[in-house]
């Protein structure tokens, strides 16, 4: 079977190289040359944990191409991976790219082609797209379903290929049967094929992303409370998780949550539900509230500068909106570093991945090649983001290299007493200051 996949992306690339793994010829398209031309040549425009090594194994299978008509007029299943920004203002999905490729696709489709929608798409768009297709090519039969992705970026790869379960939105046999063979290789995995209409599938998406982020706002919260009380959210998330119907997966509690989808499906959900009338008051919440927790972060490294921050320096120890990844969207570290610098403050960074992509957002900070360098001679050391490399830091050697005695954690990695014990001030999340 012959598979395009329209869109290079986080999602796009990493199911085509996923469907070529499983043995299907699959043609991945971009309008963006560069990353084409880069693709061709062995190298990915994204940094995602095994991507390279499987792009690699499955090279023969794998062809990228900005000749978006002969992919689709080959293809007997077209995906559709195509961004769907938040529009400014009221946050809604900009479904423009995703209405543009319809159109195109319904040009070049062979009869019997199934579409299908993976981009994360408000309600009701599989419907549009229907009508898109259906206007601009009267009379050829085709299928179109929606199979919204649950890729966590970096660990995209084991999600895609163990999935909790794969989502299928259909209004036909055909696209049904089509979509069970694709995802047939995960049979030997049980993973279970929810098979549903298309407005479900769609919200669906939505609402598991906007759960996921109300549940990581809860915490976040909860954290607040515990700073006030002497309580210890990580204590309170372990009790309160043992509760199978809680669940303790994502009750960590952070500088709020960033990322390329959380931020932008809870702005849409909540927009969808204003469209329709029915509110979503605790996504609304959740937007409002984490937007305001990555500002208080920047509040929260000021305090620990005393009166004048202006001359002081601080050393930020993670950029990317979470580990494993080299993605800057709406990472927490822009809504604190530029605060830091409008106060006078000289801001040192690292990241083991991202601060290519960080370059362009913070033209003021100053990017050092290792932890140690980005912590020598600061007021203020931060552990932003969670990656492996900032976990096993020697204690004794960061209050040599600092300036200041104070190590601001804001994803908790470290136990209070380790830190504590080096003679340094732990300021952490949720959980008592040292002193
Ligand atoms: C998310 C969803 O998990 C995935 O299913 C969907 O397809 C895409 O969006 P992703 O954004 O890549 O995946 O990362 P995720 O691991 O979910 O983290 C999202 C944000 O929440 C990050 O900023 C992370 O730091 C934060 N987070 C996550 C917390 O603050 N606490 C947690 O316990 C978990």
């Amino acid at each position: 079977m012959q598979v395009t996949i329209i869109g290079t992306g986080y999602v796009g690339l990493v199911s085509g190289i996923c469907f070529s793994e499983f043995g299907f010829e699959v043609t991945c398209v971009d309008l963006d040359a560069d990353k084409i031309d880069a693709l061709n040549s062995g190298v990915l425009p994204i940094y995602e944990p095994g991507l390279d090594r499987l792009m690699e194994q499955n090279r023969q299978r794998l062809t990228f191409t900005t000749d978006f008509d002969s992919a689709v007029a080959q293809a007997d299943v077209v995906f559709v991976a195509v961004g769907t920004p938040s529009r400014r203002g009221d946050g809604e999905a900009d479904l423009q790219y995703v209405h543009a490729a319809a159109k195109q696709i319904a040009r070049s489709i062979k009869p019997e082609t199934v579409i299908v929608l993976k981009s994360t798409v408000v309600v009701g768009t599989n419907a549009e797209v229907q009508r898109i297709i259906e206007a601009e090519r009267p009379g050829v039969p085709f299928s179109l379903a929606s199979n919204p992705e649950f890729l966590r970026e970096g660990s995209a790869i084991e999600d895609f290929m163990r999935p909790d379960r794969v989502v299928v939105g259909v209004r036909d046999k055909r696209a049904e049967s089509v979509l069970q063979q694709i995802y047939r290789p995960l049979y030997l995995r049980d993973a279970p094929i929810v098979v549903t209409t298309p407005e479900n599938a769609e919200l669906i998406k939505y609402a598991a992303n906007a759960f996921l982020a109300m549940k990581i706002t809860f915490i976040n919260e909860v954290a607040d409370l515990c700073e006030q009380t002497g309580g210890n959210v990580q204590e309170v998330a372990k009790a309160i998780g043992l509760d199978n119907r809680i669940g303790g997966k994502f009750l960590h509690a952070g500088p709020g949550f960033g990322g390329s989808c959380f931020p932008k499906d809870t702005r849409a959900f909540a927009a969808t539900g204003r469209k329709y009338g029915a509110a979503q008051n605790l996504i609304e919440s959740v937007v409002s509230v984490n937007e305001a927790r990555k500002k208080a972060m920047a509040q929260k490294i000021l305090a620990e500068l005393g009166d004048t921050p202006r001359g002081k320096t601080v050393g930020i120890l993670g950029l990317a909106f979470k580990p494993n990844t080299d993605d800057m969207r709406e990472a927490p570290s822009l809504a604190v570093i530029p605060v830091l610098e409008a106060a006078g403050v000289d801001v040192k960074a690292h990241d083991p991945q991202a601060m290519g992509e960080a370059k362009s957002f913070l033209p003021n900070t100053q990017f050092c090649d290792s932890a140690e360098d980005a912590i020598t001679d600061v007021d203020v050391a931060v552990i932003m983001t969670e990656w492996n490399v900032y976990r096993a830091l020697d204690m004794q050697t960061v209050k040599k290299l600092m300036r200041g005695d104070v190590v601001i954690d804001l994803r908790n990695i470290y136990p209070v007493d380790a830190v504590e014990d080096a003679g340094l001030t732990y300021v952490s999340v949720g959980r008592s200051r040292t002193k």
